[in-house]
């Protein structure tokens, strides 16, 4: 049975900041951040927008196009969670009006669990393969201010529906995946910003990407030539390059380019979306790719911090492009409202009460559904 994604969306926030900005402000060169990191802009939840209202919003485009009918789970990916024991898949559930017959659940390890979430889902189908499930991965990265990971912050989300026959792309049964118990990236209950030991980090995504591609390769008895593109895990775009590059050592400038580019586009603008950031790949590639991708073969590289990665593949789809969100997507991208600097650090700055009172935060710019306030500690969120 072919099982994969059926359909796919992205949300970001209304907001963002150019890195550039962030350069003048902070006294570094341009350059570091747009050349050295490969990022242009970084998407900034307003004090309204977070991970439920990111992931709601991204869902919806689905809803409209009636592509949730017949969902039975939801499985919610995030690494900024915002409660230790209700998922946030619950409030999208109800915001979205989810039948009362699904799985709700939240998943966490890094960056990764949305690829575990797929994996997952894949298992739900095989057994009811009448039935759907919806993966919805959604984050903010944030570090510290004037900290080197700062100018990799970003926020976003992806929805994407995995079904029997999809129409997308149908994922590959063969997978190289590797854990490693090790600190290069963390974020303790008590604080807000990630901790980071940022070089290291660089180096554990290169080696569980060289164990999960070799396994992967034996596995499937494929080589790196028998794919049209390849879309990795993107904390910001120069890494997946970078990670390319030492797959394909010796790799010229223009083919890196011509297999990774279009991949990293919506990503270069949004910043890192931790447990979206392949996804935010993968909708990139497929919104941009000029040549018609139908029955070609894309690599996929997920890593998750701590650290899990996995290689895996799937196949484009025939008439794949009937079912693309492209317009929508940069629809939302190109309104965006660019932040001052000051703005950028008001915002930063804004912490959720603590206090158990009753609270109704400022209306910015959001999606279909805002974080409208709260209340004794409960969330409040509303249509916007
Ligand atoms: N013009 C052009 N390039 C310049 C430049 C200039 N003026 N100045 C510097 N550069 C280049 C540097 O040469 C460097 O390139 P190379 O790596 O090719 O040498 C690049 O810009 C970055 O410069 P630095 O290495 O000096 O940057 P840094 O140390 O200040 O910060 C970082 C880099 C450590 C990755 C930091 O951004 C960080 O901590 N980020 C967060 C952690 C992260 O994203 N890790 C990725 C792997 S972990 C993961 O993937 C999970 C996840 O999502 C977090």
């Amino acid at each position: 049975m072919n099982i994969g994604i059926d359909q796919i969306s992205f949300y970001t926030s209304q907001y963002f900041l150019d890195l550039r900005t962030l350069a003048e402000a902070r006294g570094v060169d341009p350059d570091k951040y747009v050349i050295g990191i490969g990022q242009s802009k970084m998407g900034i939840p307003p004090p309204d927008e977070d991970v439920v209202t990111m992931a709601a919003s991204a869902a919806f485009q689905l809803k409209e196009q009636g592509a949730l009918d017949g969902v039975e789970a939801l499985l919610f990916a995030t690494e900024s969670g915002i409660d230790q024991s209700k998922a946030a898949g619950m409030f999208v559930h109800g915001l979205l009006g989810l039948p009362e017959r699904c799985r709700v659940v939240e998943l966490k390890q890094a960056c990764y669990s949305a690829t575990a979430a797929l994996r997952m889902a894949m298992g739900l189908v095989a057994m009811r393969p009448q039935s759907k499930v919806l993966v919805i991965a959604a984050d903010i990265a944030r570090y510290e201010l004037g900290s080197p990971g700062e100018s990799t912050q970003g926020c976003g989300a992806v929805a994407f529906t995995i079904s029997a026959d999809p129409r997308l792309i149908v994922i590959d049964p063969e997978s190289g995946f590797y854990a490693d118990d090790v600190m290069d990236f963390w974020r303790p209950n008590y604080l807000s910003e990630a901790q980071v030991d940022g070089k290291y980090s660089t180096l554990v995504y290169i080696k569980a990407l060289k164990a999960a591609w070799t396994q992967y390769a034996e596995e499937s008895g494929r080589s790196l030539d028998d794919f049209a593109r390849f879309c990795y895990h993107i904390p910001f775009t120069r890494m997946a390059a970078k990670a390319h590059q030492k797959l394909a050592r010796g790799i010229s400038d223009e083919e890196l380019e011509n297999v990774i580019g279009e991949s990293l586009i919506y990503s270069r603008e949004a910043g890192n979306c931790y447990t979206a950031s392949l996804y935010v790949g993968i909708v990139s590639l497929l919104d941009h790719c000029a040549e018609d991708l139908s029955g070609k073969r894309i690599g996929l590289y997920s890593y998750g911090s701590g650290c899990v990665g996995e290689f895996f593949s799937g196949v484009v789809q025939p008439g794949y492009h009937d079912v693309l969100l492209t317009n929508e997507h940069q629809k939302l991208l190109n309104e965006r409202m660019e932040l001052t600097f000051q703005q950028y650090e008001d915002i930063y700055h804004y912490g959720i009460p603590t206090d158990g009172g009753e609270h109704v935060f400022p209306q910015y710019r959001t999606g279909p559904f805002r974080f409208a306030g709260i209340e004794r500690h409960k969330r409040i969120y509303e249509e916007a």
